[in-house]
C-alpha cells in the first residue's frame, strides 16, 4: 500500500463545486487540507459550505458531532499559493482552461517540494499536454473526481505520456484509502467514462431524430428494459444540454472528427434555443409547474394467448421461456433458429437488421422483433418492431403473449437494433475500442461505467453476456443499414468473436 499517509498535507486549488467536494473528501479521510482560490473569500466560503454538508451528515446520523469538529478543523483557507509549499499532494480544480492550468503548474513547480504530486481534476484536457515543458512532467497526473465528489465513488487516475507509474499507483491507493473506487486510465480524450458513455446519449438522440419513438418511450425503455437509472433525455435534461453537448463536441474534436462521436443536431437545437434542461425549466421535457409529464407509448392487445413454441436457442433471451411458463403459457420447445412462434407470428431478438429486411432475407411471414433487456425475468417493458407486411393479427398475438408475461409493450418503427440493443451494442463497441487501444483494463473500464455513471452492468461484461459473435453481427448489420463508419465494429470485438473468446478473457 503506497497511499499518502494521513499526516501528509493535501492542497486543493479552486474552491468551486469540485474543489470544495474534493477538499471535503480529503479532510474526511484524515488529511489537513489547504484550500486556495484566486477569488477573494471563495475558499473560506467553500469551507463554510463543507461544514454545512458535515452538519447534514450529523443530522442524518452518518457522522457524530465531535468528528464534524475535527474534520472542519482540518480545512484551512490559504491566502496565497506560497502557503501550499508543505503539501504532499496538490489537486487543482480551477476552470477548464489549458493555459491557466499550465501557468498554475509552472508556479507550483517552484513552490512545492520535488516530491509533491501535482494532480489535475480536468475532465477533458490532455495530461500529456498539461505536463509538457514542465521541469518534472513525471509528477503531473489526473485525479478525475465525479460530481458531487463526496458522493460519487469513481476517481479516474489519469496518466499522461510522462507520468510516473509509481505515482499513479500512489494516487490510486490514496483514492482507495479515501473510500473511493479508483481506476487507472491513459490520458486519451474523454478518459474512460466521458468517452465510453457518448453512445448512451447519441443513440437515443438519433432514434428520436429518426422518429423511432418519442422521448418518454425511449427513456422508459432504457430504464425498464435496459436497467439504466435514467433514460438519455431525462439524464441530459438533468446534466444540462450546454454541458453535455460541450463534452460531446470536445470528444468529437479531440478524436479529429471521428463520426462515432458526431454531436447531435437535435441537441444543438435545444442549446441554441436556450432549452438547457431542468436548470432552464425546459429541455426535452417541460419542467414548468403546470406541465404534464408525457407518458411512454404502450400498445395492448385484446387477444388471449395460451401457448407458443420456442424453436432453438434464444441466447441471452432464454430466461423469457421461464417467465412465459410462470405466467401460465404452455411453451413447446423444439429445434430451430432461435425464434418464438405464436399464432401466425414469428418473434425474434433483433440482430441489427430491419424487421422487413430480415423477413425478406429469411422468407419469414409476419415477423416481429424484440429488443434486448438487461434481465428478461424482471424487465417491466420491452420494445418490439414489425416488418412492413406483418399483419395486425400477428402483431396482436405477439403483444398478447408479452402482456401475459407481464411486459408493457412499446412498438417502435422498424429500426435497426431497436433501442436497448443498439445502445448497449454501441457502448460495448466503444469500450472494446478503449480496451484495444490500451486506455484501461477491461475490469477498470467496466468498473468506471458502473461507479461513474451507474450502469447496471459494465459494457464489456454485457457484451460477453450477449456473446461477442452476436454483438458483432448486430454491429455489422447496423453498419450495413446505415452505411456509416459510426457503427463499424471494433477490431477487438471481431477478433474475440472469431476466436470464440470473451472480451473479459485475458
Ligand atoms: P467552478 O467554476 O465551480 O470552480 C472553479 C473555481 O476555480 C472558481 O472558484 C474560480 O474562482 C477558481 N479559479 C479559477 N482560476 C483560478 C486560479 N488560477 N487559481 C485558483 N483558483 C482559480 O468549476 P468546477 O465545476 O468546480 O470545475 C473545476 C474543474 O473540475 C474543471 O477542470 C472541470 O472541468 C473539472 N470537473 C468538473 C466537473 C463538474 O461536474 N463540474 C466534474 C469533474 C471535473
Amino acid at each position: 500500500m503506497t497511499a499518502l499517509d494521513t499526516s501528509s498535507i493535501v492542497a486543493v486549488i479552486g474552491a468551486g463545486a469540485m474543489g470544495a467536494g474534493i477538499a471535503q473528501v480529503a479532510a474526511q479521510a484524515g488529511h489537513r487540507v489547504w484550500l486556495f482560490d484566486t477569488h477573494q473569500g471563495a475558499a473560506a466560503q467553500a469551507i463554510s459550505g463543507i461544514d454545512r454538508q458535515l452538519a447534514r451528515l450529523v443530522d442524518k446520523g452518518q457522522l457524530d458531532a465531535s468528528q464534524r469538529r475535527v474534520i472542519a478543523a482540518r480545512l484551512q483557507p490559504a491566502d496565497s499559493l506560497q502557503a501550499l509549499a508543505d503539501a504532499a499532494l496538490v489537486i487543482e480544480a480551477i476552470v477548464e482552461n489549458l493555459d491557466l492550468k499550465r501557468q498554475l503548474f509552472e508556479q507550483l513547480e517552484s513552490i512545492c517540494s520535488a516530491h509533491c504530486i501535482l494532480a489535475s481534476n480536468t475532465s477533458s484536457l490532455s495530461l500529456t499536454r498539461l505536463a509538457a515543458g514542465l521541469k518534472h512532467p513525471q509528477r503531473i497526473l489526473g485525479m478525475h473526481f465525479f460530481n458531487p465528489a463526496p458522493l460519487m465513488a469513481l476517481v479516474e487516475i489519469v496518466s499522461g505520456l510522462a507520468s510516473d507509474p509509481q505515482l499513479a499507483a500512489r494516487l490510486y491507493d490514496t483514492a482507495d484509502a479515501w473510500g473511493k473506487q479508483p481506476v487507472h486510465t491513459r490520458s486519451t480524450p474523454g478518459f474512460i467514462v466521458n468517452r465510453v458513455a457518448r453512445p448512451f446519449y447519441a443513440e437515443s438522440l438519433r432514434l428520436l431524430q429518426e422518429g423511432a419513438a418519442d422521448c418518454a418511450t425511449l427513456d422508459a425503455l432504457l430504464r425498464d428494459a435496459g436497467g439504466f437509472r435514467m433514460g438519455a433525455f431525462e439524464l441530459t435534461d438533468l446534466i444540462g444540454h450546454d454541458v453535455n453537448y460541450a463534452v460531446t463536441c470536445s470528444v468529437f474534436d479531440a478524436y479529429h472528427g471521428d463520426m462515432r462521436f458526431q454531436p447531435s443536431l437535435v441537441q444543438k437545437e435545444l442549446v441554441d434555443a436556450g432549452h438547457l434542461g431542468r436548470k432552464s425549466g425546459r429541455g426535452f421535457y417541460d419542467y414548468s409547474e403546470t406541465a404534464e409529464r408525457p407518458q411512454p407509448q404502450e400498445i395492448s392487445s385484446p387477444l388471449h394467448i395460451d401457448s407458443c413454441a420456442v424453436e432453438g436457442d434464444l441466447g441471452i433471451a432464454a430466461p423469457l421461456i421461464t417467465r412465459l411458463q410462470q405466467a401460465g403459457v404452455q411453451v413447446t420447445q423444439r429445434a430451430g433458429s432461435g425464434v418464438i412462434r405464436v399464432g401466425t407470428a414469428t418473434l425474434a431478438l433483433s440482430d441489427g437488421r430491419l424487421a422487413s429486411q430480415r423477413a425478406q432475407a429469411q422468407g419469414i411471414d409476419n415477423l416481429l422483433l424484440f429488443d434486448l433487456a438487461l434481465d428478461y425475468r424482471r424487465a417491466a417493458r420491452i420494445a418490439i418492431s414489425c416488418a412492413a407486411d406483418t399483419s395486425v393479427l400477428a402483431c396482436q398475438q405477439v403483444v398478447a403473449l408479452l402482456q401475459r408475461a407481464g411486459f408493457k409493450v412499446s412498438l417502435l418503427s422498424d429500426t435497426p437494433a431497436l433501442a436497448v440493443l443498439r445502445t448497449v451494442a454501441m457502448l460495448a463497441n466503444e469500450a472494446a475500442d478503449a480496451l484495444l487501444h490500451g486506455v484501461a483494463s477491461a475490469a477498470d473500464i467496466d468498473l468506471a461505467m458502473c461507479a461513474g455513471v451507474n450502469y447496471p452492468l459494465g459494457p464489456l461484461a454485457w457484451a460477453d453476456a450477449i456473446g461477442p459473435q452476436r454483438l458483432l453481427t448486430t454491429l455489422d448489420n447496423l453498419q450495413a443499414a446505415y452505411a456509416e463508419p459510426r457503427y463499424r465494429p471494433s477490431l477487438l470485438l471481431r477478433r474475440r468473436a472469431t476466436e470464440g473468446r470473451h472480451l473479459h478473457d485475458t
